[in-house]
């Protein structure tokens, strides 16, 4: 409900607006001060993880604002949107510049502009297809690595063949174009029995990976022996449909998703849910620091891995209480 208040019609003037509250300030600060001033355009609040990194980022500014100013722009889920806070955050002076693209392609001139006004820019969690050049660091996951190790868990789960189905990620991001690879390929390349019958995208929501999910039944009915969602929240409405269409989520048909937020921990806890391949979203500590290492001229690494972990039915019970997000 949220989302949807905040959605469509009103994202462009509120992006707006905040630009317009803060940017005077943020000139007088780079321009004076010494705080690291950085400038974060996120995606959206398009799932449970995007939303635990916000919170990351925010709450590790909040604790160091004597040091950090933090200037956040949220784009809708639109490219646009990301675009026109960059560009903002090169007029207001921002000393970093950071963003979670999207989509991966059409950032080469905004990213050449920043290049060219000497603000670099830090990629988190999803990658850009640009030149090394025009950008500094990617900071996290290996997507096409956990999109393998969906594919090995799920061909654990059904011995080796089964027809199963896959919800994909949002159109052209770098999140759903990796672990749709790593997985179908390594499908392909390893378990020839086993038969990906759709794929279909559910833009990383769980009303979408619900809606999907009914379509796929309505076709395919019982011949689904396992669904591969790439992130736990369309898992979670996948799981919806499951039910009503009178199948049991995670013994019928077998669920693998990528992520680890607490939603999917319960319902593997709840015998609905099969794997989970953790994706870590809390990177607020690791983009500051390389924030501040660009500012002051040292050199950070090209890619700054997380460190990640998968996660089965037969222990989320006892994760689920130590999971942070
Ligand atoms: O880019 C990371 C992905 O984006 C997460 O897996 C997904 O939940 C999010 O929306």
């Amino acid at each position: 409900m949220k989302r949807k208040l905040l959605g469509l019609g009103l994202c462009v003037a509120m992006v707006m607006s905040m630009f317009a509250g803060c940017s005077k300030d943020a000139a007088e600060t780079s321009a004076g001060g010494d705080k690291l001033v950085v400038g974060f355009a996120q995606i959206g609040q398009e799932s449970g993880w995007r939303d635990a990194e916000t919170a990351s980022i925010q709450f590790y500014a909040g604790q160091n604002l004597d040091t950090i100013e933090l200037k956040f722009a949220d784009a809708q889920q639109k490219q646009e949107n990301q675009i026109k806070a960059i560009k903002s955050f090169i007029e207001m002076k921002v000393d970093v510049i950071g963003l979670a693209p999207v989509v991966e392609t059409g950032w080469d001139a905004v990213f050449t502009e920043a290049k060219e006004a000497g603000i670099p820019i830090v990629l988190v969690d999803r990658m850009a297809d640009v030149g090394d050049d025009l950008y500094s660091t990617f900071i996290g996951s290996d997507f096409i690595l956990e999109g393998k190790n969906a594919a090995d868990e799920m061909a654990t789960l059904l011995g080796g063949s089964g027809k199963i189905v896959e919800l994909e990620g949002t159109v052209g991001a770098s999140a759903a174009n990796d672990r749709k690879t790593g997985f179908d390929d390594q499908i392909a390349a390893q378990y020839p029995d086993i038969q990906i019958l759709e794929s279909q995208t559910g833009d990383f929501t769980r009303s979408k990976g619900k809606e999907v999910m009914e379509s796929f039944l309505k076709t395919y009915g019982d011949e689904i022996k396992g669904v591969y969602a790439h992130n736990d929240d369309m898992m979670l409405g996948a799981i919806e449909a499951i039910k009503e269409a009178g199948f049991k989520p995670g013994v019928d048909i077998k669920a693998v998703s990528i992520d680890g937020v607490k939603g999917i921990f319960e319902a593997m806890a709840a015998g609905e849910a099969n794997v989970t391949i953790e994706c870590n979203p809390l990177l607020g500590p690791q983009f500051f620091d390389a924030c501040a290492k660009l500012k002051a001229g040292e050199k950070v690494d090209k890619w700054i891995k997380s460190d990640e972990g998968i996660y089965r039915q037969d222990t989320a019970a006892t994760d689920l209480p130590t999971r942070k997000y």
